[in-house]
C-alpha cells in the first residue's frame, strides 16, 4: 500500500535522493547488513559482484524492488537500536532514512559501530535539521505533527553530527538540497 509518507517522497527521490544513492552504495562490499531496509530501494545500486551477503533487518517487511536477484537476502526482523548481532560481525552497514524514525538514535548509532568489523564502513543518508535558521525553525513547526503523520519521522534530528561523535574517519562526506540531506560513507577505527 503507498502510504502518505512515499508520496511525499517520490519528488525529493527522483530530485535528490536517487543521485546519491547512486554515488554511494556502490562501494558495499562484504558481508553488508542495511537496517530499515524498507521496500529495498538500494539493492539496485550495489555493486552484487563484491558482496558476500546482505542481512536485510526491518520492524516489518514490505513488497521487495529486489535486483540483486541471484544476492542471497537474509530477512531479519528487529530494530536497530537492539541489533541482534555479534560484535564485529559485518564489513558494511547501510541505512539510508531510517535514523528518523527510530525511537532512540544514540543506541541505534552505537549498535551499528558495535556490529561493524574494524575499518568496516557505514554508509548512510538522513534527512536532518537544515543549517540555514529559517528553514531550520520551518521544520521545528513542522515536527510539531508530522511524526503523527509519516510514520514517527522527526524532521528536526541532527543524526550527522552524533556520527561524527564516534570513532571514525570519513571517506565521503556530502549534503544537498540547502543541508536539508546529509549523506556520507565513514570507516570504523
Ligand atoms: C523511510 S523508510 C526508509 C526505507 C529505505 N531505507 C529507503 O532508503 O527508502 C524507514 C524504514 O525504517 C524502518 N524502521 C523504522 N524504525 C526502525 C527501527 N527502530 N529499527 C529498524 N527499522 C526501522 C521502517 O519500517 C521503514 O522500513
Amino acid at each position: 500500500m503507498t502510504t502518505f509518507y512515499d508520496l511525499f517522497m517520490a519528488p525529493l527521490e527522483k530530485r535528490w535522493l536517487t543521485d546519491i544513492r547512486k554515488s554511494i552504495m556502490p562501494t558495499a562490499s562484504g558481508k553488508v547488513l542495511e537496517i530499515g531496509f524498507g521496500t529495498g530501494v538500494n539493492l539496485q545500486y550495489l555493486n552484487c559482484d563484491q558482496i558476500d551477503s546482505i542481512t536485510a533487518l526491518d520492524l516489518e517487511f514490505r513488497k521487495t524492488n529486489a535486483k540483486c536477484a541471484e544476492e542471497n537476502i537474509i530477512f531479519v526482523k528487529g530494530q536497530a537500536e537492539e541489533l541482534p548481532f555479534p560484535d564485529a560481525s559485518f564489513d558494511t552497514v547501510i541505512e539510508t532514512l531510517v535514523l528518523c524514525s527510530v525511537t532512540d538514535m544514540e543506541k541505534a548509532l552505537s549498535e551499528i559501530m558495535r556490529v561493524l568489523k574494524p575499518h568496516g564502513q557505514f554508509i548512510y543518508i538522513d534527512h536532518v535539521l537544515p543549517d540555514d535558521k529559517t528553514l531550520a525553525n520551518l521544520f521545528k513547526g513542522i515536527n510539531i505533527f508530522w511524526p503523527h503523520i509519516a510514520s514517527g519521522c522527526n524532521v528536526t534530528r541532527t543524526p550527522h553530527l552524533s556520527i561524527d561523535r564516534h570513532k571514525i574517519d570519513h571517506t565521503i562526506s556530502g549534503h544537498k538540497a540547502n543541508t536539508v540531506f546529509r549523506y556520507g560513507i565513514v570507516t570504523k577505527q
